[in-house]
């Protein structure tokens, strides 16, 4: 794994921004594994302003994001389709239908689970997926206690995770139970790896990921075994290394 320290969130999304725009820009059909949550959304703002200034186009590019909450339609302002449409896709010209992410209203849920594991093979496996840190270590959806073998799958969210992610919503009831989210396995198939970690509160995670012992107790523990994986964190998350 290669760290690159940096100063803080706006240069860890810059740094960010500047990578995908090289992989982007030449590749012929990049297909780029895409994440939600706090993290992302300033190297989205980036692809923007750089889409805006026709420094880079996303025609030729297709995407799948790691997960979706079950239960919440895609127009609900808390799903992750709403959140990346209003983010990123409405505003960089990707032909909708290039995107994809898993559908947490589906009727069968294992069924749409397979399907979208399909997809991915499909389109030959990810070549950069981005991921952020949960603060139990999670990547994607995928809790502690996760196979490593996992693809993608429906999952009960640990309470932390609905904790850290209630203040997206009226009330803690109103976070779901359960999500669809990419295996542990689907993930490391991808070719490239990105990690973004950013403020103290992960500097304990981050720490945990980079010296701790790989295992199913601390899911991001794994990506010390992938051949290739950038990690970009700012001097707060880096602070307990
Ligand atoms: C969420 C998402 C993850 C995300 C993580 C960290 O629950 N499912 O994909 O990386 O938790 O979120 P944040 O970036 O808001 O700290």
């Amino acid at each position: 794994m290669e760290l690159i320290k940096v100063k803080d969130y706006n240069e860890m999304s810059k740094r960010a921004c500047s990578f995908i725009i090289e992989k982007v820009n030449n590749m012929e059909k990049p297909v780029l594994g895409l994440a939600t949550g706090s993290t992302p959304e300033g190297l989205y703002q980036n692809l923007i302003e750089k889409y805006q200034k026709q420094e880079v186009t996303f025609d030729h590019v297709q995407t799948f994001n790691l997960d979706e909450y079950v239960g919440l339609k895609k127009d609900d302002p808390n799903s992750y389709d709403y959140y990346m449409n209003e983010k990123l896709f409405k505003h960089i010209g990707i032909p909708r239908e290039q995107t994809h992410l898993p559908s947490g209203d589906a009727a069968d849920l294992s069924q749409e689970a397979l399907q979208y594991e399909s997809l991915i093979q499909e389109a030959g496996n990810i070549d950069v997926q981005i991921l952020g840190l949960g603060l139990n270590g999670h990547i994607g959806f995928n809790e502690p206690g996760t196979q490593f073998s996992s693809r993608t799958h429906i999952v009960q969210l640990d309470e932390s995770t609905r904790n850290a992610n209630a203040r997206f919503f009226p009330t803690i009831e109103d976070v779901p139970k359960q999500a669809i989210t990419m295996g542990i396995d689907t993930i490391m198939q991808s070719k490239m790896i990105v990690l973004l970690v950013s403020g103290e509160k992960k500097a304990n995670a981050l720490s945990q990921l980079i010296d701790g012992e790989v295992t199913e107790a601390f899911p991001a523990s794994i990506l010390q075994t992938h051949s290739n994986v950038m990690i970009i964190a700012d001097q707060a998350a880096c602070s307990k290394l």
